[in-house]
């Protein structure tokens, strides 16, 4: 009988089996048999067989400081939001992969970027497991200039994949997406966990003799991590998250891992009928519609290096149901519960019979631990049907809350105030232990600091605020 071209490994204990079952013999995990190519039938060293030569030698260690630099020139990509997310463009012979869920426009980000990168002068190649070229080149005439150019090949076999590109050798290849290549060494579809590792091994290889700049496209299950690629996020040099709602048109883009950058860094786009504009000035769009009315408050953010404002709207409705509903859209839902037990402890209303709706305008999401206070504030001001007191505007906050009901210090006060002082917020309620950072620029605008999260709800909504809602 032909020795089988492939076995399985339990990816939880190693076992290995020759053919694919639900559950690993060895562990007994389930789902955990992952497809990989057999291991040549080698010339197996046995215990006490003497090596082969040179294998097993030592070598001398370096000294850090005598490690050369790789100072290797980034491939700018030419939008400045992708190339501050990855840390200033494209590093040669690095893996990057782009994850996002379906529709939100990931290839038309790359194929705007390689359209750029192609009008700079570099080469590049698209290629396309999903769309026919001729579907490509659909796209391409709405993202207007370059974009015509940028060569494409619509190609699911992962072997042509790497000959094209070994004949080709683009200094920047996009692959849409990683889920749709197979490899004809293993037997299991495309998309399954042996394949995806199988192309993502080879194009790594590639990128890396080459020092071409590969970027893998990458889809998001309905749960929202990287389905299959998920075991790529050790492999790459850079995780990329498009995210946003289908239905809105602002996309962010966040490194979740990025071996030559921060991971702090947001892109702000736009989807327009000519492709993703970039949103240079993300704090006046989202801050546009802000209102002084009940149960809105603006948050002085930090994405990154950049300081960022939005708006953080909430709505409280007496419920009957049991337990009453917690809905939060552009935050984090176990904080927004945290949030509300506080709020109830110290000085808040108890919203324990209604429902409390949070939503951040814009369809942004905020990760940060600063966005806390803004929450506290924004429910506070529903519960009370009472706008936060602004001076006229909005007003607006940042701090982190503590189990205790501190206001905790969160960094860049001063960057944060700057930020509100361009947008005339008249008062920023923030953490008085910030406020030695934001000496510099207290004179932008009044500072109201305050200790815990009752005295920010004191100076917001006066002593009314301390009244539970009904
Ligand atoms: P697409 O990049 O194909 O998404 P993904 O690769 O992430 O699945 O594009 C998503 C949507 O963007 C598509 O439904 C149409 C819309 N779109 C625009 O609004 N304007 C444009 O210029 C382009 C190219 C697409
Ligand atoms: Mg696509």
């Amino acid at each position: 009988m032909a020795r089988p071209q492939t076995s399985f490994r339990c990816s939880a204990c190693g076992q290995a089996t020759l053919r694919w079952m639900g559950r690993c013999p060895g562990c007994g995990e389930w789902n955990t048999l992952v497809e990989e190519k057999a291991a040549e039938p080698a010339a197996e060293r046995r215990p006490g067989r003497p090596r082969a030569a040179g294998a097993g030698k030592p070598r001398k260690p370096v000294a850090l400081a005598e490690v050369e630099r790789a100072d290797t020139e980034r491939l700018r990509t030419g939008s400045d939001e992708l190339d501050r997310v990855l840390g200033g463009g494209l590093v040669p012979g690095s893996v990057v992969l782009l994850g996002g869920s379906p529709g939100i426009g990931k290839s038309t980000l790359m194929s705007a970027a390689l359209a750029r990168i192609q009008g700079a002068g570099g080469t590049t190649l698209y290629v396309s497991g999903e769309e026919s070229a001729a579907q490509v080149r659909l796209r391409a005439e709405r993202l207007g200039e370059h974009a015509l150019e940028v060569p494409v090949l619509a190609e699911t076999a992962l072997e042509v994949v790497i000959a094209t590109l070994e004949q080709e050798r683009p200094q920047a290849c996009v692959v849409d997406s990683v889920q749709t290549l197979w490899s004809s060494d293993l037997t299991g579809a495309p998309g399954s966990v042996g394949q995806v590792q199988e192309v993502a091994g080879a194009l790594d290889r590639f990128a890396r003799e080459h020092g071409c700049a590969v970027i893998l496209v990458g889809h998001v299950t309905k749960e929202g991590t990287l389905a299959g690629p998920r075991v790529l996020e050790h492999a790459v040099d850079c995780v990329l998250q498009f995210e946003g709602e289908r239905e809105r048109s602002f996309r962010t883009l966040r490194a979740l891992k990025n071996r030559f950058g921060s991971t702090n860094e947001i892109g702000v786009f736009e989807m327009r009928a000519g492709g993703l504009t970039e949103v240079a000035d993300p704090s006046d769009r989202f801050l546009r519609d802000a209102e002084p009315v009940a149960g809105s408050c603006v948050l002085c953010a930090m994405e990154g290096t950049r300081p960022l404002l939005v708006e953080v709207q909430a709505l409280v409705a007496a419920t009957e149901v049991v337990p009453p509903r917690r809905v939060a859209s552009g935050i984090d839902r176990n904080r927004l519960t945290m949030i509300l037990a506080v709020l109830a402890r110290h000085g808040g209303p108890s919203l324990g019979s209604a429902d409390v709706f949070v939503n951040v305008a814009g369809g942004v999401r905020i990760e940060e631990p600063g966005a806390d206070l803004a929450i506290a504030l924004a429910v506070a001001s529903a519960a009370r049907e009472q706008p936060l007191e602004g001076c006229g505007g909005p007003a607006a906050c940042f701090g982190e809350i503590g189990l205790t009901g501190e206001l905790r210090y969160v960094a860049h006060a001063d960057r944060r105030l700057a930020e509100a002082a361009r947008f005339g917020v008249e008062r920023v309620i923030m953490p008085a232990r910030c406020v030695d950072d934001a000496l510099p620029v207290t004179r932008a605008g009044p500072v109201v600091p305050a200790r815990s999260l009752a005295e920010a709800l004191q100076t917001a909504l006066g002593a009314a605020g301390r009244r539970h809602a009904a």
